[in-house]
């Protein structure tokens, strides 16, 4: 079953009956001011940190899943109905519903009682509020007298505050109301110096800012008592909770549309400049009124609109591709890269399913969004880099997480996730490859945050890879740590508490249990620093991480290797895991992915015969899972992993983040067929027909399908914020399709399904627009024989950097058996 479309052109999401299986969410803002939307304008704000600065509330883990949100009410002030055009809170009957989730914005519109309302909402590019545009239209043939209400819950701005501590928060609440604009100040009388508001471009009938005289004792979101009684209390919230409502009348000839701004907005005061006049409490406004007045504006909302288009058609731009396959198109040009510009955003903090209380950014995390960020905004991604690499510690390791307001490392989180350093390798690899920037290796970064200690990025580098060689376990592999890339296979944690956190607790002294995935990893980084050495003119230096390369891969085979796959780690025990001694966990699909990208097996079969297992043994329709057999029970050595019901999230799950690993290894061994089933598996577009079954938006990247041994087989989980976007991305767009950026130019090397005749790729890459035509008259999966560039055929498969032409750069590849 489907419960909407998608509409390529205008490259929107059309949903078409408000009660999706799950919220299915849209973010709004891509800079500093974001705001996660709903199919029924469920979802908050927040200004950079979602648990620092949070605007509004929402209420997690509610029945119905979706409460709180940018909510509005109209009510037909003659018959006394009243309804939510976005169907929530009142969930009343519509006649029509659509929601376009679209790239930064979403607009939900609906028919009741032959009135129509269409509200767009957006973040304007450059600023710190967004913008709730409603159109109302009379579709009666009499003149209707209806009355518009708003309503947002104000959240104290600490959000894990702001849940937790109430026998003050509800004494905090204040607002001021000037102008018809309503002002949310709680804590500006002390320490803040920002506040928030929220503006109605018509002339107020009343408003609301305490939540429970809107709403009336013991009444709820889907029936206020204002909005019944079709008149607002004019209250102001002293204490309890701090709510906005604006009340406005609107009367309607047949036919007739009008159309009513809200303004809901972030807004710092220099700290000597808080109160006007000075000595009072009052909230200084010279600098926020010209932009609540812009905001107001119809045509300056059109033109920001408009802006925030043409901004996505340029950060789309970058890469584009006409295939055969309408899902993998759709999800190149739209949706995966759109998806990427969320996680590079948000990391894994605020989501449906992340709080935005718990995790910040992650180390790991962030430095792979990078992978499929890094084309759209070079510069950002640079600026991650180095606030990344600034959070390293001396040692090399890092910070498993920093606050995105602060920018400090997480000292509750800590280190020691042993593969989190390489990754830093993998995203200054991928990002020099984009821009050609060798320039960002000499920036000095500090180490720890500590003014002082700046060294250039390079050398925080050299200590990532040092990391690994001075951690070294019995066979020679990486220790663990407290975990690598999987967070849940906590080797070291022992834990027998309930509540104590896998990620934290270490009962062992982590000097035996070892990672076979951090050693495929250790090679890969590697390989890359090395080539990034001699770039800089240090050949002995890269030398010898070849040679250290080498020697880990020596060790995969001798104490990694199991015979018909790669053994996934060692426990404290110094017993294998992953392999085919082991009653449960027999085979992870980690180390077959990174062993293979590392080129761990290419050349010798182990790489071919590894994927035949893992197409035997993990691989199913809706894509691979993590491991065979599930755990069935809780292992005390294994951590987090075996706490989850089999087929779940780590344990045996799809998790989707990791699929394309195997993906990726496809391609180096030429299987361009299965390559591309195994991405289609989990491509949600591909998956929309089976909406009931996968529940999760059918435009975006979950985590996690559920595995084989789940009772849900097929549920998708935890959409949107997960690797799984990047990876995907890169996967088919350089893999795939082929189109690599290398770090002396863009590579031609696609790896696709025989069937496909061809498909054309629109590439911009460091200055110069490349169209690229790939042919395959003869059925190839791989091997690009001829390159044409410009007309002039080329030997080798690299179309070298070159300085930005006036004409694009036609090329033409060719594939041949
Ligand atoms: C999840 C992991 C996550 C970890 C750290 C676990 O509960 O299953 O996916 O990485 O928590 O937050
Ligand atoms: C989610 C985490 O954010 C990511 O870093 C981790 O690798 C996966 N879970 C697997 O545990």
């Amino acid at each position: 079953m489907k419960y909407g479309h998608f509409d390529d052109q205008q490259r929107e999401y059309v949903i078409s009956q408000p009660d999706t299986p799950l919220p299915w969410m849209n973010y709004l803002g891509c800079e500093s001011y974001f705001g996660l939307i709903s199919n029924t304008a469920g979802g908050y704000s927040f200004y950079r940190d979602a648990k620092l600065r949070r605007l509004s509330r929402y209420r997690y883990n509610n029945a119905p899943f979706d409460v709180g949100g940018r909510y509005l009410y109209l009510r037909d002030n003659e018959s006394e109905k009243f309804w939510s055009p976005s169907w929530q809170p009142t969930r009343t009957k519509l006649d029509k519903y659509e929601c376009r989730h679209g790239m930064g914005y979403t607009i939900i519109g609906s028919t009741a009682n032959k009135i129509e309302a269409q509200t767009t909402y957006f973040v304007p590019l450059g600023e710190t509020l967004e913008i709730w545009k409603v159109k109302i239209t009379n579709h009666r043939k009499t003149p209707a007298k209806l009355s518009l209400f708003s309503s947002l819950e104000f959240c104290l701005w600490d959000a894990q505050d702001d849940n937790t501590n109430f026998q003050r928060n509800f004494s905090t609440g204040q607002v001021e109301i000037v102008d018809g604009v309503i002002y949310h100040k709680t804590e500006y009388r002390e320490r803040r110096n920002h506040f928030a508001y929220f503006a109605c471009s018509e002339k107020l009938a009343g408003y609301d800012t305490q939540r429970d005289t809107f709403l009336g004792a013991y009444r709820s979101w889907d029936n206020p008592a204002a909005v019944a009684r079709g008149k607002s209390f004019n209250s102001v919230a002293c204490g309890w909770a701090p709510h906005g409502s604006h009340h406005v009348k609107v009367n309607l000839k047949p036919g007739q549309t009008k159309e009513i701004i809200f303004v809901l907005g972030y807004h710092e005061n220099a700290v000597d400049k808080k109160f006007s006049p000075p000595n009072s409490q009052t909230i200084n406004k010279t600098t926020v009124k010209p932009v609540i007045a812009k905001y107001l504006d119809g045509k300056n909302v059109a033109a920001a609109f408009q802006k925030l288009k043409e901004n996505w058609d340029n950060l789309l731009g970058t890469y584009q591709v006409t295939s055969p396959d309408i899902h993998a198109n759709r999800m190149v040009n739209i949706w995966n890269a759109y998806q990427c510009m969320a996680t590079f955003n948000m990391s894994r903090s605020a989501s449906f399913y992340e709080s935005g209380i718990g995790r910040g950014l992650g180390f790991r995390d962030s430095n792979q969004d990078l992978l499929g960020f890094v084309h759209m905004v070079p510069s950002r991604a640079r600026e991650r880099i180095l606030d990344l690499s600034a959070t390293q510690l001396k040692s090399g390791g890092a910070f498993h997480q920093y606050q995105p307001l602060t920018k400090r490392g997480n000292h509750e989180l800590g280190s020691n996730f042993n593969d989190d350093p390489h990754w830093l390798i993998l995203g200054v690899g991928a990002y020099i490859k984009e821009t050609g920037d060798w320039k960002i290796l000499d920036e000095p970064v500090q180490f720890e945050n500590e003014a002082g200690s700046e060294q250039p990025l390079y050398e925080h580098l050299r200590r990532s890879f040092n990391y690994t060689l001075e951690r070294i376990g019995p066979h020679g592999l990486p220790l663990i740590g407290r975990a690598d890339w999987n967070d849940c296979l906590n080797l070291n944690c022992f834990s027998d508490t309930p509540g104590q956190s896998f990620q934290t607790t270490t009962n062992k002294e982590g000097k035996v249990a070892e990672s076979v995935f951090i050693a495929g990893l250790f090679v890969l980084a590697s390989k890359e620093l090395a080539a990034i050495a001699v770039k800089r003119g240090l050949p002995d230096e890269a030398k010898y991480y070849l040679a250290e390369a080498a020697k880990m891969e020596k060790v995969i085979y001798q104490h990694g290797w199991d015979g018909e796959w790669f053994i996934r780690a060692y426990n404290d025990f110094g017993q294998p895991i992953g392999s085919k001694v082991c009653k449960e966990g027999k085979i992870f699909i980690e180390s077959q992915g990174m062993c293979i990208m590392a080129g761990v097996g290419l050349d010798d079969g182990k790489a071919k015969l590894t994927l035949e297992s893992v197409n035997k043994r993990l691989a199913t329709k809706h894509g691979i899972v993590l491991n065979n057999p599930a755990f069935t029970k809780y292992y005390i050595e294994m951590g987090e992993i075996s706490s989850y019901p089999p087929g779940y999230k780590e344990n045996a799950g799809i998790f989707c983040h990791n699929n394309p690993w195997i993906i990726i290894a496809e391609t180096m061994v030429g299987n361009g067929n299965r390559a591309f089933d195994y991405y289609t598996r989990i491509n949600p577009s591909a998956r929309e027909n089976i909406g009931d079954l996968h529940r999760c938006e059918p435009y975006v990247y979950a985590q996690m399908i559920a595995g084989k041994d789940a009772p849900t087989h097929g549920e998708a989980k935890n959409s949107w914020l997960t690797g799984t976007a990047a990876w995907n991305y890169f996967t088919i767009t350089q893999w795939i399709l082929g189109i690599r950026t290398g770090f002396d130019g863009l590579v031609v090397d696609p790896v696709i399904p025989a069937k496909w005749k061809g498909f054309t790729v629109t590439r911009k890459f460091r200055g110069n627009t490349y169209l690229i035509e790939v042919k395959n008259p003869n059925g190839q999966q791989r091997g690009v024989k001829k390159l044409v560039v410009d007309g002039k055929e080329i030997t080798g498969n690299i179309l070298p950097a070159c300085a930005p032409q006036s004409e694009p750069i036609r090329v033409v590849a060719v594939l041949e058996g």
